[in-house]
């Protein structure tokens, strides 16, 4: 008989759901709050209260398209955390109801645990062990994921994540918030000619605030020599930003991949939607005779297709959590 779990992400600013049949994904919705994109971040109020507005509506989508009944579910799975304590209660407590309603068993999912596994959604998955490079608005890491799916990680950022990197000089340069999409968008109309330097962090670990501070007092010289510097380069500036930060995060990967021997190697997380990354990944790939692996665009940034992914795993150990379970805005990994 095929196991049919929904799963539901509300860790951050999207509201998605999805369902998986044994292992495959048969929908996945995911509803992007606009409302933040004016105040240049998340508002976590804004997005706890969007949340309760989106849920029923995304989830019965996703029922919908994946032509199933509630009452057809095995198991209720949700993001339980790291994320915005706000916006992780609604999910949570929609996952913890709806599964009491249906008298069915309740999964959690560590959310950065999933971005790592979307990579089991499509076939061919990476061969275990294998290394993910896991770039998102508040983490970057370098994970290891074992022959049992256990995972540790190898390095971690010290202070900013890579997608802090591009949202804050997005916010600097004045671009809509998500920076990212728009800074990659930008990134191949220019050429980078503008150095900013790379941090010396030493082992794995990774660091963009200098990054940050020197993109900051680079604009602010450039400006009082030209008040339309931005302006007028602002494609230069955008490719020059995403090739050091391309090369602070590459250069710790191949050094990774070196270090443990691992040549499966992958990228995960809303940064590993970057086209400049995912060309870097494939040419690193090409000269170092590895196996690469990029999830599909929708994969990258948050999904519940994800959630599912991790939870048809847990479904399969009878990892199942109780109903006293509350969201953790900090998870441990
Ligand atoms: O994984 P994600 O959707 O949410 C978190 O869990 O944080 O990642 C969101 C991050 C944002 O910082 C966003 O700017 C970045 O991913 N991002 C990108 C691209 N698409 C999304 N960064 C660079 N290039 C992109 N194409
Ligand atoms: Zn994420």
């Amino acid at each position: 008989m095929s196991i049919k779990i929904l799963a539901i992400e509300s860790s951050c600013d999207d509201t998605s759901a999805a369902v998986i049949i044994d292992d495959n994904i048969c929908s996945n919705v995911v509803s992007t709050q606009e409302i933040h994109e004016k105040y240049g971040g998340v508002v976590p109020e804004a997005a706890s209260r969007q949340h309760q507005i989106s849920i029923l509506p995304v989830i019965k989508a996703a029922l919908d398209k994946a032509e199933i009944s509630k009452k057809e579910l095995d198991a209720i799975a949700f993001t339980r955390g790291p994320g915005l304590l706000g916006s992780l209660i609604v999910g949570v407590s929609f996952a913890k109801s709806m599964a009491m309603s249906l008298n069915i068993p309740i999964i959690e999912v560590h959310h950065m645990k999933a971005h790592v596994l979307a990579h089991f959604i499509e076939k061919p998955a990476p061969q275990l062990p294998f290394l993910c490079l896991t770039v998102s608005g508040g983490h970057t890491q370098i994970v290891k994921v074992n022959e049992d799916l256990s995972m540790d990680i190898l390095g971690k950022t010290l202070d900013d994540a890579a997608g802090e990197a591009f949202d804050k000089t997005g916010k600097m340069i004045g671009l809509p918030y998500p920076a990212g999409p728009h800074i990659d968008k930008a990134a191949k109309l220019g050429e980078a000619k503008f150095d900013f330097p790379e941090p010396k962090v030493p082992g794995l670990d990774f660091s963009f605030s200098g990054l940050k501070t020197a993109i900051l007092y680079f604009l602010r010289d450039r400006m009082k020599e030209d008040p339309q510097f931005i302006v007028n380069n602002i494609n230069d500036i955008c490719a020059s930003v995403q090739s050091r930060i391309i090369s602070i995060l590459m250069n710790k990967l191949k050094k990774a991949a070196k270090q443990s021997g691992i040549s499966e190697i992958s990228i995960a997380g809303g940064v590993s939607a970057n086209s400049g990354l995912r060309d870097e990944l494939t040419k690193a790939g090409k000269e170092l005779g590895w196996n690469t692996y990029i999830p599909k665009f929708e994969y990258c940034t948050d999904n519940a297709a994800m959630i599912a992914m991790a939870a048809h795993f847990k479904y399969q150990k009878g990892e199942f959590a109780g109903q006293d379970i509350t969201p953790a805005a900090r998870l441990p990994f």
